[in-house]
């Protein structure tokens, strides 16, 4: 046997147990550079070739060609096992179920918004919007609000230091619509409206309300009852009465505040209604004169009513929440119930 014979022998066998030590691509290249590489062994040997007799001519090439591709075909093999995953860092399985993004859904009281809304326009509601950055004329002025009125005060308002104030209430809203619209005119209008309260479980700094507004000709506080009992019935049930109890706004008169019986004793008296049997809901009444002097509606020709709903309070009602900072904290395991 010639020596080019037994050094590609050699080789062979030397080159495969490193590629079967080979753990990534990089080891595999250098074991291809040792032997198949410029400067690597079989060019060596091929230049010994010219040395040997024509008779060991033959054999030695016969042996090297056979060498070589058997080097390759050890080489491809290593590669294809490294990506295949065995020892690989970057396997990749592809039977394997992909990581589903988590779906948000939308808050409870969007959601709840929402079912009002639909439920006033099944009555005949358009939807009227306003800004939340307000001036102290709509906000006040414009609904008969004196001067020295409580609710005005730093305390319970907030100001912007042009002298506009972040909305106290959905109201304002009543008279944007009535300063660009001739009457009749029936309007909800859903926003956020913020005070200057210490949060607890029942009052935050802003919160969300829906105004209601209907003005036409001889509009009755009958009417206004009927119209917040439908409402009652179609969100809490058939049961769910309505009361309305004297009260004072500056925007309307009469003013009532009215009551739910309770969605969660049905009016024999529990904890949550103070064994009243009866759950404030918000404030309503019929449109003050005064109102529709400053939008300039006659008040001989023109009546309405007016209401508010709070629809914290609706929720916290709805979902039995007892504390309405759970609204507000984005715990996504209290989102997630509704
Ligand atoms: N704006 C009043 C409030 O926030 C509620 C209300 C609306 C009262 C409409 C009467 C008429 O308390």
């Amino acid at each position: 046997m010639n020596s080019i014979v037994e050094a590609v022998n050699t080789a062979v066998a030397a080159a495969r147990k490193k590629f079967s030590a080979c753990t990534c691509a990089n080891d595999v290249e250098a074991v291809r550079i040792e032997y198949l590489g410029r400067n690597g062994l079989f060019p060596e040997l091929s230049k010994g070739m010219s040395q040997l007799a024509p008779e060991e001519r033959k054999d030695a090439g016969r042996a090297f060609n056979e060498g070589r591709s058997a080097i390759q075909n050890m080489l491809q093999e290593k590669l294809s096992e490294l990506n295949a995953g065995s020892g690989a860092e970057e396997a990749i399985d592809i039977s394997l179920p992909g990581r589903r993004p988590r779906l948000g859904h939308r808050h409870p009281i969007s959601q709840l918004t929402d079912e009002c809304v639909a439920i006033f326009r099944r009555m005949g509601f358009i939807v009227a919007d306003g800004p939340e950055i307000e001036d102290v004329y709509h906000n006040f002025d414009a609904l008969n609000t004196p001067a020295d009125h409580p609710s005005r005060d730093l305390q319970d308002t907030f100001y912007l230091p042009d002298g506009r104030i972040l909305r106290s209430q959905t109201s304002p809203v009543q008279i944007r619509v009535m300063e660009t619209h001739t009457p009749p005119v029936r309007i909800v209008a859903p926003g956020r409206v913020f005070r200057r309260d210490t949060p607890d479980a029942t009052h935050g700094m802003n919160f969300h309300q829906i105004e209601g507004l209907y003005v036409d000709r001889g509009v009755s506080l009958a009417d206004l009852k009927s119209v917040l009992q439908c409402f009652a019935r179609e969100m809490y049930g058939d049961d769910v009465k309505v009361r309305l109890r004297p009260h004072f706004f500056p925007f309307t008169e009469p003013s009532v505040e009215y009551d739910f019986t309770c969605v969660v004793c049905g009016g024999k008296g529990c904890p949550v209604c103070k064994n009243s049997g009866y759950i404030e809901i918000a404030g309503a009444g019929m449109v003050d004169p005064a109102v529709f002097e400053a939008v300039g509606y006659d008040p001989t020709v023109w009546t309405g009513y007016a209401f508010g709903l709070g629809i914290e309070r609706l929720a916290m009602l709805r979902y039995r929440i007892p504390d309405l900072r759970l609204l507000y904290d984005n715990d996504v395991r209290f989102l997630e119930q509704f």
